[in-house]
C-alpha cells in the first residue's frame, strides 16, 4: 500500500527507502520558478547549494566548451533578490522564453534548492507547486510508490504556503487513489490546513511570512502567479544532477 507523508519542515525529512519518491515544494517561489523556466524552454536546471558552488559549476560546465558560456545563466536569490553578478533572480516572471529558451540554468536559492539537494538519493525526486499540481498528483496516483512531500519551509522552519500546497496534493491523491493509501499524521494535518484555506489561496499568500517579505520587495505579482493552480501540465524531474521536464 502506498504511504503518503508530508515533511512539514526539511528537518522532518530523513532519507527513506531508496524506492521512495520525494516531491519538493517551495511555493514562494523556487518551485514555480523551476516549472516556469522549463515551460519556457530552459534546456536544464542545475540546482546547487551556494553561490560559490554556482560559480564553480559555471566554470566546469563551460570548460572545454562542454556547454558554451553564452548558453549558461547563473540564477537565484539571497534575501529574495538577485545575487550580484547573476543573470536572473528568482522571480518566475523573469524566466521568459526569450531569456531561458535553450539555456542551462545554474540555480541556487535560500530554501528551495537546499531542500531539493536533501532529497537526492530517493529513487525519484520531482518538483511540485500549485502551478503543476494536477500533473504531480497524476504522477503519484499513476505510479503509487511511497511518497514524501518535502516542504522547503523558511530557514529550516515551517511555511504555511508549502504546507497548504502539500495538503492540496494529499486531498487530490486521496481522491485519485481511493482506499489504497496510508496517510501519516503530518499528511492528514496538511490536508486539514488546505481544507481550511481552499477558498482563499491568493489572500493566504499575502498573510504568510514569505509572502510579506516578497510584498515588501515589490514582488506582489509573483504571489498570484505562484498560486495559479495548474498553469502548467508537467513535472520537473531531477536526474543525474539536472532538472528537466518529464
Ligand atoms: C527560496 O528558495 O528560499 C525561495 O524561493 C526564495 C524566494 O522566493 O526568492
Amino acid at each position: 500500500m502506498m504511504t503518503v507523508d508530508v515533511a512539514l519542515v526539511p528537518e522532518a525529512y530523513e532519507m527513506g527507502a531508496p524506492e521512495e519518491r520525494v516531491v519538493v515544494v517551495d511555493v514562494l517561489r523556487a518551485s514555480c520558478t523551476i516549472v516556469t523556466a522549463l515551460a519556457n524552454g530552459a534546456e536544464r536546471i542545475i540546482p546547487v547549494g551556494s553561490v560559490e558552488e554556482a560559480e564553480i559549476t559555471f566554470h566546469s560546465c563551460s570548460a572545454e566548451n562542454r556547454i558554451r558560456k553564452e548558453e549558461i545563466l547563473l540564477c537565484g536569490e539571497r534575501g529574495g533578490e538577485r545575487i550580484d553578478g547573476f543573470g536572473l533572480g528568482n522571480s518566475p516572471r523573469e524566466y521568459t522564453a526569450e531569456k531561458v529558451s535553450g539555456k542551462t540554468l545554474i540555480y541556487t536559492t535560500t530554501n528551495g534548492s537546499g531542500a531539493l539537494l536533501k532529497a537526492i538519493g530517493a529513487s525519484e525526486v520531482v518538483i511540485g507547486s500549485f502551478t503543476n499540481l494536477t500533473a504531480v498528483v497524476d504522477r503519484i496516483a499513476g505510479d503509487p510508490i511511497s511518497t514524501t512531500i518535502l516542504c522547503a519551509g523558511e530557514q529550516g522552519g515551517f511555511s504555511t504556503e508549502d504546507a497548504v500546497c502539500a495538503g492540496m496534493m494529499v486531498e487530490r491523491i486521496v481522491g485519485a487513489a481511493g482506499g489504497a493509501l496510508e496517510l501519516t499524521d503530518s499528511a492528514k494535518a496538511a490536508r486539514i490546513l488546505f481544507q481550511h484555506h481552499s477558498d482563499g489561496l491568493s489572500g493566504l499568500m499575502r498573510e504568510t511570512f514569505n509572502g510579506k517579505v516578497l510584498l515588501g520587495l515589490g514582488f506582489e505579482a509573483d504571489l498570484d502567479l505562484c498560486c495559479e493552480v495548474d498553469r502548467h501540465g508537467f513535472v520537473p524531474v531531477y536526474d543525474n544532477g539536472e532538472l528537466k521536464s518529464a
